[in-house]
């Protein structure tokens, strides 16, 4: 069985409508779906936590959707974002699984090691998710989140319709399916001092603050592919000479202009000079390059993860 928790109280609303593609994509399977909009559950407070110790007092259906989810073979999240964060229902979900485990350990890890999907209906992959939906998944694994940005399929997220675009349905089956467009790309970590080389290039019509970076070529190694992507975006001439390490590769998943789900893996590649060379940006999505103080590239950037690996470079 594949349990589905739509965490809007809006009916007929996104989440609900994706709920309902959810169902339709696992036709040949038993699909339960919980939606918050046909119950009011009670928040945790209003007692002597007793669940840490007895029972939770609280006495409407919601440990009905932890039992299906225990004994489901996946679950699915659908959920909202308000003001940057999961909706209200998701927390009071979260809050109210310590009355539903009871202390009992072995039935707590069960339901986090249950598979997972989580569907954000929002304009942002912001970290905050990321953060937050750890708390159903096992310890030092990351969720699988999927962002569906409703501008992206020109729609108005508050209208509700974003299934109507046949694309954006596209993107929940390639999702369910793990079905992604495979790339690799290098990133360019250049200190100069306590500088960073930084480009500004335009995403969605907005200036970025972000480093150099390109995919792979056929046969290029990430340390070529770095080089090669600075001097193409940045006119900073670096050599095997300047390498001074390397981060993890990490991945990311998102929605490219064809509006394809990619999954990419990105190769962070530090290295240092000791002199500044002649800096020109020459792509035109390129605004700006210079080497920025870390301090004002950690206070200016908006990649979570960008920021993590400058703070680790830095270390290096
Ligand atoms: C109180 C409130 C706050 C919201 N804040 C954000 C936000 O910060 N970012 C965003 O992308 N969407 C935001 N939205 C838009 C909702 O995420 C979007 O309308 C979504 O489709 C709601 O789910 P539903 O259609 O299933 O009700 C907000 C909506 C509401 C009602």
């Amino acid at each position: 069985m594949i349990v589905v928790v739509n965490f809007s109280s809006r009916k007929d609303g996104n989440c609900y409508r994706i709920s309902g593609v959810v169902k339709k994509h696992f036709k040949n399977k038993k699909v339960k779906i919980f939606n918050f909009y046909e119950n009011t559950y009670v928040s945790c407070g209003h007692c002597n936590y007793e669940c840490f110790v007895k029972r939770c007092k609280v006495d409407d259906n919601l440990n009905e959707i932890f039992k299906a989810i225990v004994q489901s073979e996946e679950a699915i999240y659908v959920l909202p974002n308000y003001c940057d964060y999961p909706n209200s229902n998701y927390f009071l979900f979260s809050e109210r699984r310590c009355g539903f485990f009871n202390g009992n350990k072995d039935l707590q890890n069960r339901y986090l090691n249950i598979p997972k999907k989580f569907i954000v209906i929002s304009n942002s992959t912001n970290n905050n998710f990321k953060e937050t939906l750890k708390n159903h998944i096992p310890e030092k694994t990351n969720p699988d989140i999927l962002f569906l940005n409703s501008k992206k399929f020109n729609q108005d997220p508050l209208d509700g319709n974003l299934m109507n675009d046949s694309e954006a349905e596209n993107v929940i089956h390639d999702y369910l399916d793990n079905k992604y467009l495979i790339e690799q790309s290098a990133m360019a970590i250049v200190f100069y001092k306590s500088k960073v080389l930084s480009t500004v290039e335009e995403v969605y019509n907005r200036p970025t603050l972000s480093l150099p970076k390109g995919h792979l070529e056929n046969g290029e190694s990430p340390l070529e592919a770095a080089i090669r992507e600075c001097f193409e975006e940045t006119n900073e001439v670096i050599t095997k000479d300047n390498y001074i390490g390397e981060l993890a590769p990490f991945e990311i998943n998102f929605i490219n202009h064809h509006n394809k789900l990619v999954k990419k893996t990105i190769y962070p590649i530090i290295f240092r000079v000791d002199k500044m060379g002649h800096l020109a940006s020459k792509e035109e999505r390129i605004i700006k390059v210079k080497y920025l103080p870390i301090g004002e590239f950690l206070l200016q950037c908006t990649y979570d993860n960008v920021k993590t690996m400058i703070l680790e470079a830095t270390c290096k």
